[in-house]
């Protein structure tokens, strides 16, 4: 799946993004946004934590039908399945598919049972009561059923038999069944959309993680390989798509309006990545010829609509390549004859790999030109890689249990930059995964409250349990440690790696340690590359305990050594670790700008020459940051490389400007170094025109705009910006022609927007009339918007933070004529950009109006109100005072209350606003909390950090930022 699920999570405490709010004062909206969009948008979708799956563990455990992992006696070869989805309600009002399917499974060890996943499916009983026939094959006597049951808890078929079925003989068993097409996102489900006013249903699926089972009697785990021949039989003028090419149609004998398409037999797959759909969309298409000499049909599906428009033609164009480039990356053709793409108006999660036929929300696949900005542009060629990738690794070679999810996420979120950056090779999207995956996850990994990236087979049984493995460790550490084995090894040795493990494992299952097998043989079968020991003794040490080590290199001495990060450097790890929190940690460094010899550091600490640096040198570790950890050094050095970026920033690689901010912000939160150290890091930027260390000290110094932005701290610290910016903005007036263009790379396009964000956040007078006038100009004539898609955040939060009613009423009107969501949703954000309390008041009150914010987007609404520091207090009092209201109204929706929470207590740093907290939650304690218990607790314990922070930090930083700030 693509990644996402995980983003409502905290990301962590200090020195992080915080949301994406806040724009009247902000920093650089559009561009957080455009961070945040892989992410944010995304919601893959394992089924919600179903309330029974905690009873189960009562239950007699010595019955296998009461344990959620399947016995292992039986194995499935093959299955039969046809399925009707019916697209309108019948007369109880009910949307329904019927079904019928047969398996084929061989017997892998005598039973008397057999034990197969049904979730949610009624069966049509046999003569004698069963829910299903049973037969031999090729001769094979077979028992008689005694019984046959439905376990809810554990989600099977129980058929109980009077004999024993034989080791090594196939058998078949048969039913048929009905279930619901529910709009719940889930198995078999139907989908709904609006059509110029004309309410459309389509069906469609989402297997992942543990749902084909809701769709037909299935042995529904991942190493249950099978081949599957699908039939659908579907109104005659929709079309029916599946993971194969149909094999042929034909009208249905009884009712000819209906037809029957069946589908070729599939290779040997999971369950997971099955997929049907039955739906009107149209597509665009092209054959593209392999290297290899194979030819793959690529379509691109969508609405009628969206098709004709040309919004399937970006991807349409870039799918090509982008299976060229992994058929080769992985050496190994693409193993299909045909790769659909369909975008789904509502889909909820962000993509899914199926085998085949790869399901997207619109906005991961479709791009429209018109409206749609840069970042959405990356955003679906990113998300259309990391899908792509999966047909392979995953796909192709499928990890054999969900505790080891984190290899087949972390490695296509990896290798999504690549497949990106093929298709789009002027973006430099492989420098993207620092700022978007590294960063981001150590935010997370840096708490005791993190975990390790493995867990054990038996720890995860549940489908809540499967569905906790989608997180950002998961997802985003993975990526940086295969990102960073990959450059230890060299991306050319990890290739034939990664070949020979695909060679191996095609069409089965395996576990990370086979992957690290086949890299060993790459390694021992060449000389260049000497590792200290073995792949898999240091990947132990990455996977199999939290965190990361901060580096620490005293270039007096020579002196190097590790300790593991925690950004509250009080708190304890929440678990012990196998190797003490040490890693086997691969150095590259450069001295003077001059790369030096690679080292391994195995020990706690250790003193070497290659550190030991004469009095003029520099030295700087984690060149481009490949690898996965801090680096701290002595203040001299520090401040060598200050002096060093002052008189030639080019010296040093612009990953590595970005990550002299990025680190000792860290290292300052957790009382490193000091916080002047890390200003002293961002001066700098006076001379920047990069955007990964503009965007690194964004992020960091959002933190110090929360705590500060109500002081008597944020002059200085706005002048200070401002001063900074200014050169930067100038820089992009002249490169942009008086902004009538855009830049060409893509980084420059977004650190146009954060020039532009900056500046006028800061008061930048000439940002300020900028932006105004571009807003004014759409007011003169609405029916034609001038302002290119990219500035249109941030053009249109600062001007409406300029203006006053007029300018917010406008926003308004346009806001409820959008028909483009993404459209909508850049209107909605800015509308609560104003400084006018009471237009802030009444843009509240109207969240609470469904038939003015839609539900779905009242939380984000309210949360962006409180981003703001006029609206802060106003958001808090909203929230104390609706409480009861909104928990009712909202209590079991989407509402998401731990954001909530979360936005509208972010800036508390005071006692009193802390004493408001701890009354708020026993006021409310009869209402309840609901999902926002643990958000309320986080606040509470977040509040008292940064009244901490406040306390030790505002003064000095007030006095740095006056200082500098001439
Ligand atoms: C599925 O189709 C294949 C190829 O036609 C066939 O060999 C296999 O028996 C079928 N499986 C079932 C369960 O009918
Ligand atoms: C889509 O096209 C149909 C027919 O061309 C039209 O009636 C309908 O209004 C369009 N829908 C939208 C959302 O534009
Ligand atoms: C339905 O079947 C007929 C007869 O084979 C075929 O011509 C037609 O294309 C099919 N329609 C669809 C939507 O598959
Ligand atoms: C398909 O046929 C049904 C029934 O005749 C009709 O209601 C529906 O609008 C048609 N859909 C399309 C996409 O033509
Ligand atoms: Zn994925």
């Amino acid at each position: 799946m693509a990644k996402g699920f995980y983003i409502s999570k905290p990301l962590g405490i200090l020195g992080i993004i915080l949301g994406l709010g806040a724009v009247a004062t902000i920093i650089a909206l559009s561009v957080v946004y455009s961070q945040e969009k892989n992410k944010n948008a995304e919601n893959s979708g394992p089924a919600p934590t179903s309330p029974s799956s905690t009873v189960a563990t009562t239950l007699d455990q010595s019955k296998p039908w009461n344990r959620y992992r399947l016995p292992g006696t039986l194995e499935p070869e093959s299955y039969k399945v046809r399925l009707r989805p019916y697209l309108t309600a019948n007369k109880d009002g009910l949307y329904i598919f019927e079904g019928s399917s047969t398996v084929r499974f061989r017997c892998k060890e005598a039973t008397d049972v057999i034990i197969i996943h049904s979730k949610k499916l009624k069966y049509v009983k046999t003569q004698d009561q069963h829910m299903v026939t049973l037969r031999g094959v090729d001769g094979a006597p077979v028992p008689a059923i005694d019984r046959t049951e439905l376990v809810e808890v554990t989600e099977y078929l129980v058929v109980h038999l009077k004999g024993q079925l034989q080791q090594g003989s196939l058998y078949e068993m048969e039913s048929q069944f009905e279930g619901e097409l529910a709009d719940d996102l889930a198995g078999f489900y139907r989908s709904e959309y609006m059509d110029g006013g004309v309410k459309k249903v389509l069906a469609t699926t989402q297997m992942q993680s543990a749902d084909a089972r809701k769709s037909f009697p299935c042995f529904d785990e991942p190493a249950m390989k099978a081949r599957f021949n699908i039939t659908l039989v579907h109104p005659n003028n929709l079309t029916a798509l599946s993971n194969m090419l149909p094999k042929h149609s034909s009208v249905l004998k009884d009712d000819p309006s209906w037809n029957e398409t069946e589908f070729d037999t599939t290779p040997v797959m999971s369950t997971y990545l099955l997929a049907y759909i039955v739906s009107e969309f149209t597509s665009v298409e092209k054959t593209e010829t392999m290297a290899a000499g194979n030819n793959v049909l690529i379509r691109i599906w969508a609405r009628p609509n969206a098709t004709a428009a040309g919004h399937g033609d970006y991807a349409l164009k870039v799918t090509g390549p982008i299976l060229k480039f992994f058929a080769d990356h992985y050496a190994t053709p693409y193993p299909l004859a045909k790769s659909d793409q369909i975008g789904l108006p509502d889909f909820n999660a962000g993509a899914m790999e199926n085998w085949g036929l790869v399901t997207y929300r619109e906005n991961s696949l479709l791009f429209d030109p018109q409206v749609s900005s840069s970042s959405n542009k990356e955003r679906v060629v990113t998300v259309i890689a990391h899908e792509l990738a999966h047909q392979w690794f995953g796909n192709l070679v499928t990890v054999a249990w969900w505790n080891d999810l984190w290899l087949n996420e972390g490695f296509a979120s990896y290798v999504e930059y690549l497949g990106a950056d093929n298709a789009e090779p002027t973006w430099n999207l492989k420098d993207m995964i620092v700022q978007n995956e590294l960063y981001r996850v150590m935010a997370v990994d840096a708490l005791a409250s993190s975990h390790p990236l493995t867990t054990a087979a038996e720890e995860v049984n549940t489908p809540a349990q499967i569905s906790e493995m989608f997180d950002s460790i998961s997802y985003s550490k993975g990526a940086s440690v295969l990102r960073m084995l990959s450059s230890f090894l060299t991306e050319d040795l990890f290739k034939k790696g990664l070949a020979s493990y695909l060679s191996a494992f095609a069409y089965k299952s395996a576990t990370y340690q086979d992957l690290w097998v086949h890299l060993q043989k790459a390694v021992d079968n060449q000389t260049n590359i000497v590792l200290p020991t073995n792949v898999s003794k240091i990947m132990d040490r990455w996977i199999l305990q939290m965190g990361f080590p901060v580096i620490t290199v005293d270039t007096k001495t020579g002196n190097v050594s590790q300790q593991h990060f925690l950004l509250d450097p009080q708190s304890k790890p929440t678990r012990p670790s196998p190797f003490n929190y040490q890693w086997i940690v691969h150095i590259s460094s450069l001295k003077a700008g001059v790369r030096q010899k690679d080292y391994w550091l195995q020990e706690a600490s250790k003193v070497e020459e290659q550190f030991k640096i004469a009095p003029d040198d520099w030295v700087l570790l984690n060149v481009d940051v490949t690898d996965y950890y801090l680096v701290n050094y002595d203040e001299d050095n520090w401040r060598k490389i200050q002096g060093q970026l002052k008189k030639n920033l080019s010296d040093i690689p612009v990953l590595n400007r970005a990550q002299v901010i990025h680190d000792s912000f860290d290292l300052a939160s957790a009382g490193m170094v000091d916080v002047t150290l890390a200003l002293n890091n961002t001066l700098f930027l006076i001379k920047e025109k990069e955007y990964l260390p503009w965007q690194a000290a964004l992020s960091s110094l959002n933190y110090f705009r929360l705590m500060l932005d109500r002081t008597t701290a944020y002059t200085p610290m706005q002048n200070y910006l401002r001063k900074q910016v200014t050169p930067l903005f100038e820089h992009f007036r002249n490169v942009t022609n008086d902004w009538t263009q855009r830049p060409q790379n893509l980084m420059d396009q977004y650190n146009e927007v954060n020039a532009i964000s900056t500046a006028c956040s800061n008061g930048l007078p000439g940002c300020q009339s900028l932006v105004s006038g571009l807003f004014r100009q759409w007011m003169d004539n609405p029916s034609n918007n001038t302002i290119h898609p990219n500035l249109r955040s941030t053009v249109y939060c600062n001007a409406i933070a300029e203006g006053g009613e007029k300018e917010w009423n406008f926003a308004w009107e346009q806001f409820r004529a959008a028909t483009l969501v993404n459209e909508a949703d850049k209107l909605r954000a800015a509308l609560a950009c104003t400084k006018q309390v009471w237009l802030l008041d009444r843009y509240l009150r109207y969240t609470l109006n469904s038939t003015l914010i839609r539900k779905q987007d009242a939380t984000s609404s309210i949360t962006s109100i409180a981003s703001n520091v006029v609206g802060q207090t106003l958001a808090w009092n909203f929230v104390q005072t609706n409480w009861k209201k909104l928990f009712e109204d909202y209590g079991g929706g989407s509402f998401s209350f731990s954001n909530l929470i979360q936005a509208v207590t972010r800036r508390f740093s005071t006692e009193e606003e802390l004493q408001a907290l701890e009354q708020f939650k026993e006021d409310n304690a009869g209402t309840g909390f609901g999902s926002a218990t643990r958000a309320l607790e986080q606040a509470l314990e977040k509040t008292r950090t940064n009244i901490k922070w406040v306390k030790d930090n505002k003064d000095v930083v007030e006095q740095w930022f006056a200082n500098n700030s001439l």
